[in-house]
Order: C-alpha cells, then structure tokens, then sequence
C-alpha cells in the first residue's frame, strides 16, 4: 500500500479554494500535505490569487487544471463550479481574505470559490490570512462569525510577524493544523453531525462540542501537569503522588481539537505530546513565574498539576547526612490557581480558568473553593476512590461551575474526563464571544458556558 493510500484523506476529494492573500503560496505546501494523506485535490483560485502564485504551480502539482472562473464550463459543457461542489467530500478555502470572507458571508458568488460553497453539501472549512487590523476590524469579525452560523470550521489565523511588517493575529494556520481541520470536519460529518446540507446547524450559532472537532483551532491552551518537588537538599525533595496523566490528557485532548498548547510540567510519569511546547518546572516557585509568564497570551488555563501547599523554610546546600537528620520547618507556598486568576481578571478576553482539586474523603469543601479562587470551571475528585486517584487511568470527578450544583461525572477514562471538560471550556469560550457575551464583558461581568452574563460579586474576587 502506498503512503498517500494509508493517509487519513485516502479515497477523498478534496477541493482548494486559494483567494488573493500573500500567504497564497502556503497554500502549494498545503496542497503537498493534502496529497501526501492520500487526496486527491482540485484546486479553484480567485482571480487575485492568481496574481500572487501561477495556476501552473497548483495545476502541475494537483495534476488537474486549476477553475478561476465562476462561467467556466467543462470540456463536456459542464458547470465547472458545480461539479466541484458536487465532487468534494470536503472544502478547504486558505488563505481566505478578508474580502472573500465578506463575499461568502453575504452569498456573493461573484467568484468560483464562494460559487462553489453555495452549491455544496460538503463540509467547509476555512483558513484566514490578513493584516492584524483586517482580522480585527468589527466587518471581518462579524463575517467570521457569520461563518460559523453556517457551521463553517475557521481555523483561526496565527499571531506572529505579519507581511505587513507588523506583529498581531492574521498570520494563516499552519499547514498541518489546517489538514487536521478537513480531517476532523470529515469525521464529524461522518458520525453524523449535521451541516449545511441537513440544514440542522443552529441558528445563528456553530455546532459545538462535537466528537472530531477543532473548536479550539486558533486558541492557546496553557495546562499545568505533575507533581512539584519541594527542595529539603540538592537531592532529596517534598513530592507527591502526581503521575502527570490528567494533564497530559487535556493537553492531549486540546491538540486534537486544533488548539496551540503549551504543558507547564513538573514531575511526571507518562510520555508527554509531542506537539506541545513543553515547560519544565520542578517547584511551585517555577511553576508560578512558568504560568504568570504565558498568561497573556493564553485563552485557556488548565491548572491540573499537583502543587506543593507547604515547602521547607530552608533548603540543605549539600546533601544532607544520616546524623544531621533535619527538623524540617514548612512554609506556605504561593497559591498559583489564585494569583493566576487575580492576573486573568486585568486581561482581555480574559483566559477561561479550570482548577483542579484532589480531596481526600469529601468533596464538601470544592464548590466553596471554586467561588473563593475565582475560577470558571473546577474539577474535583477524591483521590481515595477506586480509579479516581494517581497513577491511574481513570478518574471519577465532579465538575463545580460556581453558583450552579455540583456535577458528579461517572467514572471515565481521564482522557474522556478531558473531552467533556473541553466541551464546556468551548462553551464558555464560545458564550463569551457571542454578542450578549461581549457585552456583559465590557460592562464588568462574567458569562455562563450557556452565554447568560452573570454580576460578578466583589466576594468572587480570589484571595
Ligand atoms: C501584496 C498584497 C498582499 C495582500 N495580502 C492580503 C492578505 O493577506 N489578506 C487579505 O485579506 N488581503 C490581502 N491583500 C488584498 C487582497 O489581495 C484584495 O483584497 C483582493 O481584492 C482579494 O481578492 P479575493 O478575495 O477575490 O482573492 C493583499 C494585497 C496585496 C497587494
């Protein structure tokens, strides 16, 4: 069998709509990633497009002649743009501009690409790729969003150096993410998730929380992972039980659904994603200052590393010896989870946090500490319980969304418990940015995962 036949694309087409950006020649390596999973792929351009990368370049790699006219017809006479449309498992438009965006979200089918949208049932997923500004102005914004009604996947353009000269978001997706978006929006079409064709998608609002989704495409997920370890000399340490498993696993989970992540780990047991940036930190110390520092740039924190509350006052500059058996005085350490959500309340679009937080006994205790640090979602459990502690694959936790009952969630593999966190992670984000979500942000108030604005009381201030 060949590579392209085992590919996850093997047996698909797959149609290439490239509009008139700079980043129109990403879209030739976007083209060799789609072929190399085994697609087989036609290309459209605009007729801007053209004017950044020769058709021949896409024609002699995709071996079929590239469509750039809406009027085209077929050498059979044939309506070029409905037969593509007809052809397609799937749709991928990148780099899509700002004003292809505003073509396809008002119906425009002026070119062969939005032509060819309009008349397809098949998955369609999209790639922005502008100047920061662009991105960011209101028109651009409500297109996008527009584009989600449609249950379009956007895969949310980069930050980084822009064409411009300038740095901000608009820098087009990474090839492979953009890949893993078809793939994820076939398997999604697969298992039977509505789209444009059933016409089932709800008004107004993309489907969320689907198996195979990208919903966190373009975000940036910071999860905390391990056990720290507490100096008493250079080589013996306070610890704890952490194998690192829950973490690894959200961490996991949010690669899949297209998010950039970076795992802050401290002592772990299982292999870590490659995919992530990975931070080491031994303490509590260095995992705070890990955490502080990416906070800014994070759309979601994940804080499910086992953190020391108590480490010795005074640390052994060489190792300690059998008669000079320490007496070890403990002091507090700094409250991560609290301090991160004092930082996350001056930022905006404030970072949706997830505590974590292991009882032994009862979880009583949780749903007064979800108010009192702050955070959106917490996640207990009692690490006593069969299959719900360290160093297992499992866990039985119980979600606290402050001001509503606690969620006891059966037992399930941690990486099952990560897919469900991530669900509501999604929500809130997605309530968050819808209108009513923006504006309850600007006037100083929180907003439920189901989009409700809820007055934040100056008692949910964390210590
Ligand atoms: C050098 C250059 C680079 C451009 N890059 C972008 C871009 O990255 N994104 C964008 O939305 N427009 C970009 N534009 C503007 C578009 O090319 C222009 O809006 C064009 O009408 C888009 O046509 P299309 O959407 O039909 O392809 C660029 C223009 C120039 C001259």
């Amino acid at each position: 069998m060949s590579e392209a036949a085992a590919g996850r694309l093997a047996g698909r087409s797959i149609v290439l709509g490239v509009t008139g950006s700079i980043a129109a020649y990403k879209a030739v390596e976007l083209l060799r990633r789609l072929s190399a999973e085994g697609a087989r792929v036609q290309v459209l351009m605009t007729r801007s497009a053209a004017a950044f990368v020769g058709p021949l370049t896409f024609e002699t790699l995709s071996g079929q002649p590239v469509l750039q006219d809406p009027l085209e017809l077929l050498p059979d006479e044939r309506i070029g743009h409905v037969v593509a449309a007809r052809s397609a498992d799937a749709i991928v438009v990148a780099p899509a501009t700002a004003h292809w965006l505003a073509a396809m979200a008002t119906g425009l089918s002026g070119d062969v690409i939005t032509a060819t949208c309009l008349a397809t049932a098949a998955p369609v997923v999209v790639a922005p790729a502008m100047d920061a500004g662009m991105y960011a102005h209101p028109a651009t914004r409500a297109n996008v969003e527009r584009l989600h009604a449609f249950g379009y996947t956007v895969v949310e353009p980069a930050t980084g150096a822009l064409a411009s000269g300038l740095v901000g978001q608009g820098r087009l997706a990474e090839p492979e993410r953009i890949v893993d978006a078809v793939v994820a929006a076939l398997a999604a079409r697969a298992g039977g998730e509505p789209g444009l064709a059933g016409a089932a998608s709800p008004p107004g609002g993309m489907p969320r929380a689907r198996a195979g989704a990208v919903d966190l495409a373009g975000r940036h997920v910071v999860v905390t992972a391990g056990g720290t370890a507490e100096p008493i000399d250079p080589v013996r340490f306070i610890g704890n039980r952490s194998s690192g498993r829950m973490g690894v696993a959200i961490a996991e989970a949010a690669l899949a659904r297209g998010a950039r992540v970076t795992l802050i780990v401290g002592q772990t047991a299982v292999p870590l994603p490659g995919a992530a940036t990975i931070i080491h930190a031994a303490t509590t110390a260095e995992m705070r200052t890990a955490v502080l520092d990416v906070l800014p740039e994070t759309d979601v924190l994940a804080m499910a590393a086992a953190v020391a509350d108590f480490r010795p006052r005074r640390r052994a500059a060489a190792k300690l010896t059998r008669d000079q058996a320490p007496t070890l005085e403990l002091e507090p350490t700094e409250d991560i989870l609290a301090e991160a959500a004092q930082t996350a309340g001056r930022l905006a679009p404030r970072p949706v946090l997830v505590g974590f937080a292991a009882e032994t006994g009862s979880l009583d205790r949780a749903a007064e500490k979800a108010r009192r640090k702050g955070v959106d979602l917490l996640v207990a459990n009692d690490v006593l319980e069969p299959g719900a502690g360290f160093g297992v694959d499992t866990n039985r936790v119980t979600l606290v969304v402050p001001g509503n009952a606690p969620e006891p969630w059966p037992l399930m593999s941690k990486r099952e418990v990560a897919d469900r966190l991530l669900d509501r992670v999604a929500a809130i984000l997605s309530a968050r940015e819808s209108p009513a979500g923006r504006e309850a942000q600007g006037a100083g108030e929180s907003v439920d995962r189901t989009g409700t604005a809820a007055a934040r009381s100056p008692g949910e201030v964390p210590e």
